[in-house]
């Protein structure tokens, strides 16, 4: 848990304050091609099914591991709110509740979790959890809260929950 803390801020960090988070941001034309691209070809993973149950327990779960590390880009909630750069990544963090997240599988969910979104700003998670906990992440993606509910992360100044205190 402390392992992950400091690697969140330190994330934080290098996208708050440098610039290799603010390219230019390409053209809608672009963009869609490269979302069919990516949902056809790049992100593996499609077939594999999500071998855990949705519980309370395993989105819970899930949502206190995406409050200990996703949240420094993605929010409490998974759709930005607190996070100051969200907008100013170039492809931009995306709302995940949004249709075009939520159509990918489960499978491709937790390939994208391992293996980051390259190039861009969404790191590869491979090695920091375990294959269970990859799985509690989709399923945490697939039943997000309402945008603001969770308040705004601890490390940028918000009051909302951190890391083991979060649950729905
Ligand atoms: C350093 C910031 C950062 C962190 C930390 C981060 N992400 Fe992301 N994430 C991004 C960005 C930027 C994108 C947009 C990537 C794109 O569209 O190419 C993204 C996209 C995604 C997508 C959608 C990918 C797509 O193709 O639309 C998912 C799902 C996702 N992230 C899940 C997570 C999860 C789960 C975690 C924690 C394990 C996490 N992210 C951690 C920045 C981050």
């Amino acid at each position: 848990m402390r392992r992950l803390n400091i690697l969140a801020a330190t994330v934080a960090v290098s996208c708050s304050f440098l610039t290799g988070c603010q390219v230019r941001s390409p053209g809608s034309f672009e963009t869609r091609l490269m979302q069919g691209t990516k949902r056809r070809i790049t992100v593996g993973g499609r077939s594999d099914a999500n071998p855990l149950a949705s519980t309370n327990e395993n989105i819970r779960a899930g949502q206190r591991n995406f409050a200990s590390y996703c949240m420094v880009c993605h929010g409490l909630d998974g759709q930005t709110t607190g996070v100051p750069f969200a907008d100013r990544m170039a492809p931009p963090v995306p709302p995940l509740n949004s249709a075009s997240v939520q159509a990918y599988t489960d499978g491709q969910l937790h390939w994208i979790i391992e293996n980051g979104v390259s190039p861009s700003g969404m790191p590869a998670s491979k090695g920091i959890f375990r294959e269970e906990e990859t799985w509690q992440l989709v399923l945490y993606i697939r039943n997000l809260p309402p945008k603001g509910s969770l308040g705004e992360p601890q490390v940028y100044g918000g009051t909302g929950c951190s890391g083991a205190n979060c649950a729905h």
